[in-house]
């Protein structure tokens, strides 16, 4: 088991919530742990004791050069004994890349560049042989960590959130959809809203085929992706600046930020109806965060 540190859930104040008469909250799960932060831990950790509990002794994992998956995939093996690959997009690339890269070599992570093309092949069976093949036996996990206990650990935090506190809405940030799939899981009753980082209209059917169920009690918002995964403009970057300070709360540009500024902005565009009470959940990944 990875160590977890229980954390806070803050009411936040604005002029704008007053107005639309509604609460607004965070829970700060980005606290969970200094490294392996927010949605991740919830994702890695079950598919850590399976690993080890299989007779694994190593991960393999895949991630871009700046995945906050690779970088807490690689802390967290460390932290319970795993030895951990990670296969990364980009032949062109090197450890000394950039910050992310550095971080998982200097946890132990063996890292292995291969082209965007080979990349493509990640999910495909004879490719993973091949790996399989050339690094040994490894416990594989898909890039994101999204997987079936993945989408369970996600909905074991749900149901200890919807212990710890009441609310209407449920905001999260979505990526490969794992963990809003684990939260509509472990929350049928509730109504959940997941912020798309990436461009375009598929995020609703990955999420489906993860999750696996017909539940209606959630939706996919599009419209904040600021151009695509890992793409920000100045509005953004203003945005978060200004936020940081006004609710004294640490924003990234890739996920959190996004999530934020659309929940504002459908604030203000009076899509919650008065009086709800909105959580917004701060699922980590600060290590991603530019200045600017
Ligand atoms: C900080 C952060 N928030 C949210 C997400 C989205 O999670 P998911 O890929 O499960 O949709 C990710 C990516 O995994 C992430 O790193």
């Amino acid at each position: 088991m990875l160590t977890y540190s229980n954390t806070p859930v803050q009411t936040l104040q604005h002029p704008l919530f007053d107005e639309h008469n509604l609460q607004v909250l965070i829970k700060r799960e980005d606290l969970n742990h200094p490294f392996v932060s927010g949605n991740k831990w919830w994702k890695l950790n079950y598919n850590l004791e399976e690993a080890k509990k299989l007779g694994y002794t190593t991960l393999l994992t895949f991630g871009g050069a700046h995945s906050n998956h690779i970088y807490a995939t690689a802390a967290a093996a460390k932290e319970v004994g795993l030895k951990a690959i990670g296969i990364i997009r980009g032949d062109e690339l090197s450890v000394q890349n950039n910050a992310t890269l550095r971080f998982a070599h200097e946890q132990g992570m063996d890292l292995h560049f291969v082209s965007r093309e080979d990349y493509r092949k990640r999910n495909e069976q004879n490719f993973t042989n091949t790996l399989i093949n050339k690094f040994g036996k490894a416990y594989i996990i898909p890039e994101g960590g999204t997987n079936n206990l993945a989408v369970q650990g996600v909905a074991l935090f749900s149901a200890k959130l919807h212990q710890e506190i009441d609310f209407d809405y449920l905001c999260c940030a979505v990526g490969t959809g794992g963990t809003l799939a684990g939260l509509i899981k472990g929350l049928p009753h509730k109504k959940l809203l997941g912020f798309s980082s990436l461009k375009g209209n598929f995020m609703e059917a990955e999420v489906k085929k993860v999750l696996q169920s017909d539940a209606t009690n959630w939706t996919i918002n599009s419209d904040y992706h600021f151009g695509g995964y890992g793409k920000y403009n100045q509005v953004l970057l203003d945005f978060i600046n200004k936020a940081e300070k006004d609710f004294n709360i640490p924003l990234e540009q890739v996920y959190t930020g996004k999530m934020f500024f659309g929940v504002l902005d459908l604030i203000s565009r009076n899509f919650f109806p008065e009086k709800s009470k909105i959580l917004l959940l701060h699922t980590g990944g600060m290590q991603g965060k530019i200045q600017g």
